[in-house]
């Protein structure tokens, strides 16, 4: 570094703007060592109390992508738009959302990441389907865009990885809540894809990251600015995260979910937000005149089986078996199967999508520690929704597990995360907001 650490970390600290050459230096620290972990510490603490205006959170966001290698895809002539959400339970979105999108002539190169928390992470859903690779070289992935629109892979080490230390650092400092440091954390690995356009699905609820809608704003403000003033298009929409995505949680039953979706039997709540999604993506990449354009070519592309061919030749070029999208069997299966039963009619008057993702985490389809291994087969397949109306012994869902004991746990966390009551409750919208 060429600044004194402790002279920047001070000037944060009191409340003044670092300069873009001083950001510059403290994050070249962040890579090469010579920012000590006290100092990075002490660095994120004053951001994250003191905040960071417009330009020091682009600067912050452009330094970290510059740390590593930033993607090219010289050979991709299609407009580059990806997709990010910031998490959610039963959020699959992304693995029906990259052929749709990708049928309709746009690319989408997609760095994913692993599940964080009661979270789940595309990654974790891609690695239940039988030989698919995400482990693809920056060639390979521009290969695999090339000639199927789209590809999905995991971080490679050579991507932002200033971000790696600093969110290994704010996990443990009490600086994970920081909107600029979420934002430049977001921004940092998707820019070094070498996109064109993001859109965000910022998610808001009690399972979401910002459970407040206030908060969610204030991200998906500071994401939409700070990716604009990176050059970048930009959009964003606040999703609802307050029940699940979807009926299925948990890997492989996540991704039986999206292969039913493709052949058409797809979850409302699961097609109005990818279609929402989709349509901001086709909207930034110009690819379609207007919303309504857009959401009709989406529409037709999926019914009539493009979007699975597109998935299908995707399947082919990273190493899956195209044969599990006419068996689903194949993704394999939990070796016990309970069902969650009603203990008195009624309606479902909520389903806790948090409580459903820590028990997901639970029965081994999520980490609890980074090195954990994930168990693909197990979870939970709702078959009530909230407001549903149920007789005394319907089954309001069924848990998949490892064996008889973790089942038996896990029915009865669902069947409290999923009240019975008297009074019928009906979802709210799922779009909050839109921005661009
Ligand atoms: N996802 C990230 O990549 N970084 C954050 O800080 C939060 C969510």
């Amino acid at each position: 570094m060429q600044n004194h650490p402790a002279r920047l970390i001070a000037k944060k600290r009191d409340g003044s703007e670092l300069t873009t050459a001083e950001i510059r230096d403290l994050v070249s620290g962040v890579v090469d060592g010579s920012l000590g972990d006290a100092q990075l510490g002490a660095f994120l603490m004053a951001v994250c109390c003191n905040g960071m205006t417009p330009p020091e959170t682009a600067a912050l966001t452009l330094a970290m992508r510059d740390s590593g290698r930033v993607l090219q895809h010289t050979n991709v002539t299609r407009p580059k738009i990806d997709k990010h959400s910031t998490g959610g339970v039963g959020d699959k979105v992304s693995l029906l959302l990259a052929p749709l999108v990708a049928a309709a002539g746009v690319a989408v190169p997609m760095v994913s990441g692993r599940g964080l928390g009661h979270t789940g992470g595309t990654i974790d859903k891609l690695a239940s389907l039988p030989g698919y690779r995400t482990d693809l070289s920056p060639e390979r992935f521009s290969q695999v865009i090339e000639q199927c629109g789209y590809a999905m892979a995991a971080p490679s080490a050579e991507i932002a990885p200033a971000d790696r230390r600093m969110y290994a650092t704010r996990d443990i400092s009490g600086t994970v809540e920081s909107i600029p440091l979420i934002t430049s954390s977001i921004l940092s690995k998707k820019l070094a894809e070498g996109i064109d356009g993001l859109v965000m699905d910022v998610k808001c609820g009690r399972a979401a990251f910002m459970q407040k809608e206030h908060d969610a704003v204030l991200l998906m403000e500071g994401l939409v600015a700070t990716g604009k003033q990176a050059g970048i298009k930009m959009a964003a929409l606040l999703t609802d995260m307050d029940h699940p995505l979807g009926l299925a949680l948990g890997n492989s039953l996540e991704v039986a979910e999206v292969i039913a979706a493709l052949d058409g039997h797809c979850p409302d709540d699961l097609r109005e937000v990818t279609l929402a999604l989709g349509v901001e993506m086709l909207l930034l990449a110009g690819v379609a005149a207007d919303a309504e354009m857009a959401k009709a070519t989406l529409q037709r592309l999926w019914h009539d089986g493009v979007v699975r061919q597109v998935f299908r030749h995707n399947l082919e070029l990273q190493g899956g078996d195209p044969a599990v999208l006419d068996d689903p069997t194949l993704l394999g299966r939990a070796p016990v199967v309970l069902p969650v039963e009603a203990a008195h009619s009624g309606f479902v008057s909520d389903v806790d999508p948090l409580e459903l993702g820590r028990v997901v985490v639970d029965l081994g389809g999520g980490r609890r520690q980074p090195a954990d291994a994930i168990d693909p087969h197990v979870g939970i397949v709702l078959k009530k929704v909230l407001g549903d109306a149920v007789e005394t012994g319907d089954v309001l869902a069924f848990v998949h597990a490892r064996d008889a004991a973790a089942a038996k746990s896990a029915v009865a966390r669902v069947l409290a995360a999923m009240p019975v009551g008297q009074e019928r409750r009906r979802r709210g919208p799922l779009v909050l907001r839109r921005m661009a």
